[in-house]
C-alpha cells in the first residue's frame, strides 16, 4: 500500500489494536505488535501471519522510554525501515474531576499522550530520513469536545490532538504524514468493559477504527487526511 510494507502498532493485543493489525496485515504490511500482555500478542501475531505478513512481538509499556527504544530498535533491525506507526493503546478513567487521584490522572496521561510522543519522537527521525512514512494516533471523538467526568481522558486526546498538529507542521515538507482517527463509542475492552457484550450491539466495532486507519494510510502520495471523525448512528454529541 503506497510503497508502505511495514507498521508498528501500539495496544495491539486486542480491541482495536488487534482489528488495525489483521487489517493492515491483509492490506499486505508486515507489522510489529507492542502492548503489555504478551500471550494476546502471541494469537494476535497469529492472525497477522494467517494473513501472510510478517509479525514481530514486542512486549512492553508505552510509558517507559526503554521499551519504546528497544520496540523500534528491533522493528528496524528486522526490516529496515518502520514504514507506518500507529499510536493506539490507550486507556480511559471515568469519575468526577476531585474525585480523581493524582497517581491516576498522571497514568491516563502517561499512557495516552507521553506514550505517543515518546514513540513520535523514536521513529520520527528514520522516517524523516527515508523522505516518507505515515503516523496514524488513534485519539477520541472527546479529543475535541469534553464530557462530564472526563477530565483526565479529555485532557490526554485534545493534548493528542496538539501533538498531531505540531507534529504534522513539524514533518509535513520532509514527506511525512501525521494523522488522527477519533472514533466515538467503540465496543472493545475499553476501561474494563467486555467486547461483544450485547449492550453495545449497536456501538462502532473495532473494524470500523480499523477501516478508518487504512483509508489514512492509503491516501495517495500527494495527499494526506488529517483526521477521520466516526460515531455509531446511535450516538448523540
Ligand atoms: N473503545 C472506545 O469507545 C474508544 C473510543 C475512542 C477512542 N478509543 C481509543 O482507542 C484506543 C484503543 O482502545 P480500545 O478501545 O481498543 O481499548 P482496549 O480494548 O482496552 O485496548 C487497549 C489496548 O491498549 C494497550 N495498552 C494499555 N495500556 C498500555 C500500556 N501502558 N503500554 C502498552 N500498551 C497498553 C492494551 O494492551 P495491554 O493491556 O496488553 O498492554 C490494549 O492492547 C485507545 O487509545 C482509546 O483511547 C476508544
Amino acid at each position: 500500500m503506497n510503497g508502505y510494507r511495514t507498521a508498528l502498532l501500539t495496544g495491539a493485543s486486542r480491541g482495536i489494536g488487534e482489528a488495525v493489525a489483521v487489517a493492515l496485515a491483509e492490506a499486505g504490511l508486515d507489522v510489529a505488535l507492542f502492548a503489555r500482555n504478551e500471550s494476546d500478542l502471541a494469537r494476535v501475531a497469529g492472525r497477522v501471519r494467517a494473513a501472510g505478513r510478517d509479525a514481530l512481538v514486542l512486549a512492553g509499556d508505552v510509558t517507559r522510554e526503554e521499551d519504546v527504544v528497544r520496540a523500534v530498535r528491533e522493528a528496524e533491525a528486522r526490516w529496515g525501515a518502520i514504514d507506518v506507526l500507529v499510536n493506539n493503546a490507550g486507556i480511559g478513567l471515568f469519575k468526577p474531576t476531585w474525585e480523581v487521584a493524582a497517581d491516576e490522572w498522571r497514568r491516563v496521561l502517561d499512557v495516552n499522550l507521553t506514550g505517543p510522543f515518546l514513540f513520535c519522537k523514536a521513529v520520527v527521525p528514520g522516517m524523516i530520513a527515508r523522505g516518507r512514512g505515515q503516523i496514524v494516533m488513534i485519539s477520541s471523538d472527546v479529543g475535541r469536545r469534553t464530557i462530564p467526568d472526563g477530565a483526565a481522558y479529555c485532557a490526554s486526546k485534545f493534548g493528542l490532538q496538539a501533538l498531531t498538529e505540531v507534529l504534522r507542521k513539524e514533518v509535513r515538507a520532509k514527506g511525512v504524514k501525521v494523522g488522527a482517527i477519533l472514533p466515538g463509542m467503540t465496543d472493545t475492552y475499553f476501561a474494563g468493559s467486555v467486547q461483544g457484550d450485547p449492550r453495545k450491539a449497536d456501538w462502532l466495532k473495532a473494524d470500523d477504527v480499523a477501516r478508518a486507519v487504512l483509508a489514512m494510510v492509503a491516501a495517495p502520495p500527494h495527499a494526506q487526511i488529517d483526521e477521520i471523525m466516526l460515531h455509531p448512528m446511535i450516538q448523540e454529541y
